[in-house]
């Protein structure tokens, strides 16, 4: 029970990998805030399955009052906030295509939520974090920035952003010793990657496999080992780093 007596921020937790991660922290004796868009009903259940405590909450990270507002509830339910999971993305629904085709509408989209959306949650939560003493914050970046992967350069450009505003929230947030770090996965199946690689998915898999230096494919419990490494105090003096839990695809 390495979290017992935190309390976390998972945003993006009503499904996909965002769940794995409010329950695999609710199973290290983590608090969970399950943030989303979407009804948290099943997070809840798994949580509380899982022997966790758990405040879901309907949050849109692309709204600052919405972050903020999950700021003051989690305070009000758990008394503080120790750690962040800044998960929630816009994904599967960005559409393929050519980069000069893309719709500034999606191009705005994936910005505002996948870049705006980390930073709206996390100037809600920092304050508590200060007040707690320190605190970690964790960005889900993606193998297509650390890649580069082409076709959805909306998503591409959104996931290299987050990486820039890791490193510096991590200088800025060192003093108050809140460490901040990202985390790169490959592609896990979820009904996000369905829909991102649709109709193509097990083909996809299969070459992002073959790029790996592990020959399998990633699965949500890889990643839930390197969520909380970040979030304890195993990694106290890691920060501004993106890890890359990838099989072995980029090497940094
Ligand atoms: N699944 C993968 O293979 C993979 C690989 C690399 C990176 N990632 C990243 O991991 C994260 C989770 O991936 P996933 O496959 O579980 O995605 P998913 O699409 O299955 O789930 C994303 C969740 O975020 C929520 N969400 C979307 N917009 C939101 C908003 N404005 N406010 C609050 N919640 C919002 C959705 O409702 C959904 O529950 C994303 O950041 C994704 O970019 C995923």
């Amino acid at each position: 029970m390495k979290l017992q007596g935190k309390t976390i921020v998972v945003t993006g937790a009503a499904r996909g990998i965002g769940q794995e991660y409010a329950v695999a922290l609710a199973t290290e004796g983590a608090s969970i805030v399950a943030c989303d868009v979407s009804d948290c009903t099943e997070t809840v259940q798994r949580v509380e399955a899982a022997g966790g405590q758990v405040l879901a909450l309907k949050v849109d990270v692309a709204d600052a009052a919405s972050t903020q507002a999950m700021a003051g509830q989690a305070i009000e339910r758990f008394g503080r906030i120790d750690g962040l999971i800044n998960n929630a993305a816009l994904y599967g629904q960005l559409k393929s295509s050519k980069f000069e085709q893309i719709p500034e509408s999606e191009w705005d989209a994936a910005m505002t939520v996948n870049v705006k959306g980390i930073w709206n949650a996390s100037k809600a939560v920092v304050p508590a974090m200060r007040e707690a003493g320190g605190g970690s914050i964790v960005n889900i970046t993606s193998l297509a920035a650390t890649y580069g992967m082409p076709f959805r350069l909306h998503y591409t450009t959104s996931k290299a952003a987050v990486i820039g505003m890791t490193r510096g929230m991590a200088r800025e947030l060192g003093k108050d010793l809140i460490r901040v770090n990202a985390v790169a996965p490959a592609a896990v199946m979820t009904e996000g990657t369905q829909a991102f690689f649709a109709g193509k998915v097990e083909k996809a898999l299969d070459a992002i496999k073959g790029s790996q230096a592990i020959q399998r494919n990633l699965v949500p419990a890889d990643l839930a080992g390197t969520i909380l490494y970040l979030v304890s105090d195993a990694s106290c003096f890691v920060t501004g780093q993106t890890l890359s839990v990838d099989g072995g695809t980029v090497m940094h």
